[in-house]
């Protein structure tokens, strides 16, 4: 017999709706049983898929939190307020948290985590790093007894798209619409251009990796704001392509991290990495190198890694 977890759920856009859907179609293959309850939004009457979502919507973020039946709420609201409060609140009242969201758990992770703690809950992230890679979760099961020297990659699908679109002759601007159209970029998509998002996972990957919180205000980036389509296109020209790619090296007492626009080899993955796709490479002492890739972004993609979350509380 299933366990049936009653999820409540902070945000339904492009990624909530995308995980409201999976919750309300269950499979005879599902591992956990879900029952979707509240659904925090700003607009009730905004039409929304699954269709179904709508009976649950609602802009009282305490009916949703508090409701006594409800044992995890999943936040995929972005920014960080409310998103902050509200992921404190869900905590105080003793409910897993399960979050999509880097900005939060990059600037607030320390305190939630340990409050977390405190209250006997799980707060988990996978989703807010690489997509559907689980990123996260390799860093912290199954490579726990590796000693990590470097991680490296593409980390935000969005300027991935724009560049691989501006190969292909396409303008920024367009490219960027496009991205936008496809539920890829933040609500501000400075942060996506500017390397923000990239150092907010990638202090989160630090975190996985090395037990250390590394702060991404502290992270050097250069974002793909000033790129142009001569730049993209001369990268071709001489056997590369250009990449927005995270860095990080070192050890738990010293760390190197860089975001910055790289021609990277067209035999290196990361060249390959098409549309949204994002591309996490770990150089171990003993596991040598590892690389995956997958999607970075996306609706079906970013649910997939919260309902594994989801699986997971449900295990405990
Ligand atoms: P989104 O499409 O903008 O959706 C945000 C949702 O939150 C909307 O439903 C919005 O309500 C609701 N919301 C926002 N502020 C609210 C407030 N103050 N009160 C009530 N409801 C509020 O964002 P998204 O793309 O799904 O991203 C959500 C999170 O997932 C972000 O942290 C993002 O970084 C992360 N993420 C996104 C992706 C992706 O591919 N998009 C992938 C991985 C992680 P309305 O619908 O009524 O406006
Ligand atoms: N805006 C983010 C990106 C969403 O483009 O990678 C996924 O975290």
């Amino acid at each position: 017999m299933k366990r049936t977890l009653n999820v409540g759920l902070l945000g339904c856009g492009t990624v909530g709706s995308g995980v409201a859907e999976r919750l309300l179609q269950a499979h005879d293959r599902d591992v956990a049983a879900f029952s979707l309850r509240g659904v925090l939004v700003r607009d009730v009457r905004k039409t929304r898929r699954p269709q179904a979502v709508m009976a649950h919507v609602t802009t009282d973020a305490m009916d949703v939190i508090r409701d006594s039946r409800t044992d995890v709420i999943v936040e995929c609201m972005g920014g960080l307020e409310p998103a902050y409060d509200l992921v404190k609140e869900a905590i105080a009242c003793g409910k897993h948290v399960v979050s999509a969201n880097k900005a939060l758990i990059a600037t607030h992770g320390p305190e939630l985590i340990a409050f977390a703690g405190d209250r006997g809950v799980e707060l988990l992230f996978d989703a807010a790093v690489g997509g559907a890679i689980p990123a996260l979760s390799v860093l912290r099961s199954a490579l726990a007894g590796e000693e990590i020297l470097e991680i490296s990659g593409i980390l935000n699908g969005t300027t991935n798209y724009i560049l691989v679109a501006m190969e292909s002759g396409c303008e920024f601007g367009a490219a960027l619409e496009s991205a936008r159209a496809h539920g890829y970029a933040e609500l501000d998509p400075a942060n996506d251009l500017n390397g923000t998002d990239t150092a907010q996972k990638l202090s989160l990957l630090a975190h996985a990796a090395f037990e250390r919180w590394l702060p991404w205000q502290s992270i050097a980036r250069t974002g793909i704001e000033a790129i142009d389509r001569r730049q993209v296109r001369d990268a071709r020209a001489g056997g590369g392509a250009l990449r927005l790619v995270a860095t990080l090296k070192g050890n738990r007492t010293r760390l190197e991290a860089a975001v910055e626009p790289v021609v990277v080899p067209l035999a290196d993955p990361m060249a390959a990495a098409t549309g949204a796709q994002n591309v996490v490479r770990v150089i171990g002492r003993g596991c040598g190198t590892l690389t995956l890739i997958g999607p970075g972004a996306g609706r079906e993609q970013t649910a997939s890694a919260i309902v594994g979350d989801l699986v997971a509380v449900s295990r405990l």
